[in-house]
């Protein structure tokens, strides 16, 4: 009998979040879906029930450590090991970095890097009961670049592409894969809550960023991706 695999997906009510969660339920993953919007998160849930698969939504807002210190034991409750972690919840605010409060600041780096810390960490020992245990956090390309006015964001997501080069290399030893994927403009709610301007039609889908990482999962042989940069089609090459 093949032992049922689970996936944790954080800010599995969003755009990408949704898909990425889908997508796994699809490939057999159990899902547990991570979130505050528990209304997205039961829709979620019903959608891959009614596709035959398996879901629990667990509301916790990543912005408080003690809501994630409470959310560790109801994982732990759910499962006894962890195939997949996706850290891909992720808050962003555009403001110059002179009308940036520290309360602004320190909302975007609990919420998408120190989130990702305490859950990795967390769930370390869930992980290494898995026989092919996998985390991707869901990084952006201002992991890499600093665009202006998004100062807080851009500092946090290049905190999670540190936090993952770490992990990498530490949780290797556990056999543990740790990637970043990190997308461009991808068409969710919050592109267009931050660049209302600019034209969904060219945006990257978020079904592509989920079939990203869909493959990732799958990639269990000698070759290993460590990052994937996804961009626009329209946009400039190597940004
Ligand atoms: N869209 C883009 O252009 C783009 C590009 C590069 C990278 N990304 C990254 O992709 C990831 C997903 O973003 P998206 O585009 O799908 O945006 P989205 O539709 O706005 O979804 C964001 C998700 O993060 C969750 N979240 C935010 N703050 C949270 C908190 N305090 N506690 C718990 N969950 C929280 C939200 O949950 P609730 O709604 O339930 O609070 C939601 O599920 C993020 O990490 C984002 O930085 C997006």
């Amino acid at each position: 009998m093949r032992t049922q695999l689970t996936a944790l997906i954080t800010g599995a009510s969003g755009g990408i979040g949704v898909r990425i969660s889908r997508a796994l339920a699809a490939d057999g993953y159990r899902i547990i879906a991570v979130g505050r919007d528990e209304e997205r998160l039961s829709d979620l849930c019903d959608a891959v029930h009614t596709s035959g698969g398996e879901c629990t939504a667990l509301s916790c807002d990543l912005g408080n450590p003690a809501a994630i210190e409470a959310l560790l034991p109801q994982v732990r409750n759910l499962c006894t090991s962890l195939d997949v972690l996706v850290n891909n919840a992720g808050t962003a605010d555009t403001q110059p970095l002179s009308e940036t409060s520290l309360e602004s600041w320190n909302h975007h780096m609990q919420v998408n890097a120190t989130a990702p810390f305490l859950l990795s960490t967390g769930l370390l020992e869930l992980l290494i009961r898995a026989a092919h245990p996998t985390i991707i956090n869901i990084g952006s390309v201002v992991s890499y670049v600093g665009y202006e006015g998004q100062g807080a964001y851009a500092a946090s997501k290049h905190a999670l592409l540190g936090l993952t080069r770490v992990m990498a290399r530490e949780y290797q030893a556990h056999g543990i894969r740790v990637h970043i994927v990190a997308p461009g403009g991808t068409a969710t709610d919050m592109v267009q809550r931050m660049r209302p301007d600019l034209d969904l039609d060219g945006m990257i889908t978020p079904e592509e960023v989920a079939g990203v990482v869909l493959d990732l999962t799958r990639m269990k042989g000698n070759a290993v991706i460590d990052e994937v940069r996804i961009r626009r089609a329209g946009g400039t090459p190597f940004p």
